[in-house]
């Protein structure tokens, strides 16, 4: 699917994965709406890039129509990236055998609200713009990529929101793809390992940390770049025949219990 002159909205598109697409995309001619909470690094990239940023909480069904409102009118709309996404590391339950130490029920609602039903958010109303585009010569109207992680397969102790939340975007991915099928718009979901973004932090012992983490792939031994991730992004979006997939980037490694 050809890019060129139309619009492409990428969710969490100030930092890490998010960003690195965002750039990929506007280097194929893609005009970029770069739709973040973080107003600074997002308007600073968007500016960068030559696309607009959009100020959207994922959370926020009238921020995120007025960001595909916004991006309808740069050009069709053809592209949606969903890259925002939190993390979150507790137990199921605590140590002491009291009630109260159980996991955070709050926390574990605030990472499927931003990681699974943004997302759909994000794709149901970006996805209803994208209906109403001219179909090109395969009769293709757009393509959405979703970020999930490792996680949905092999999560870890501590994980079961945020493997919860990435493994409702695995699951939704083929039935949404069906949906749309009709309307010509693909949907394929990423499932990246451990890559290097901010989410690790920044500093001396985020580096050291980030260092042991590599040792676990399989090959190559280290983290994944942001670049990696979006060149996979940019293989969904512009692959015709790339459909309803999950696609795992990570080095082959298979996370263990901890
Ligand atoms: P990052 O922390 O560098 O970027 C995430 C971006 O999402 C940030 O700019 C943040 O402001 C934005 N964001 C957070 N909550 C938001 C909300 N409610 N509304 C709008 N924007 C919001 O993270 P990174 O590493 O680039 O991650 C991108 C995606 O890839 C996430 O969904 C993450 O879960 C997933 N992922 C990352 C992995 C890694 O090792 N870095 C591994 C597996 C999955």
């Amino acid at each position: 699917m050809d890019i060129t002159g139309a619009s492409a909205i990428v969710t969490g598109g100030a930092s890490g994965i998010g960003a690195a697409a965002a750039r990929q995309l506007a280097a194929k001619g893609a005009k970029v709406v770069v739709a973040d909470l973080n107003a600074d690094k997002g308007q600073e990239l968007a500016q960068e890039i030559g696309g607009v940023f959009a100020p959207v909480d994922v959370t926020r069904t009238e921020q995120i129509q007025a960001a595909v409102e916004q991006a309808a009118e740069l050009g069709p709309l053809r592209v949606l990236v969903n890259s925002a996404g939190i993390g979150w590391a507790q137990r199921t339950i605590g140590r002491d055998g009291e009630f109260g130490s159980a996991h955070d029920l709050g926390a574990f609602s605030k990472v499927i609200a931003i990681n699974l039903i943004g997302t759909f958010d994000c794709i149901r109303l970006a996805a209803t713009a994208m209906s109403r585009n001219e179909p090109d010569a395969d009769g293709q109207r757009g393509a959405i990529v979703n970020m999930a992680s490792v996680a949905a397969f092999d999560g870890q102790i501590g994980q079961a929101s945020y493997s919860a939340s990435k493994g409702g975007v695995v699951g939704m991915t083929l039935p949404v793809a069906r949906d749309l099928s009709a309307s010509g718009i693909r949907v394929n979901t990423v499932a990246p390992g451990l890559i290097d973004t901010p989410i690790y932090g920044e500093g001396e012992a985020s580096e050291e940390f980030k260092a042991n983490l590599g040792k676990n792939v399989l090959f190559p031994k280290r983290l994944g770049t942001p670049d990696e991730l979006a060149s996979m992004v940019i293989e969904c979006v512009t692959n015709s025949y790339l459909n309803g997939e999950v696609i795992r980037v990570d080095g082959g490694i298979r996370m263990p219990p901890k």
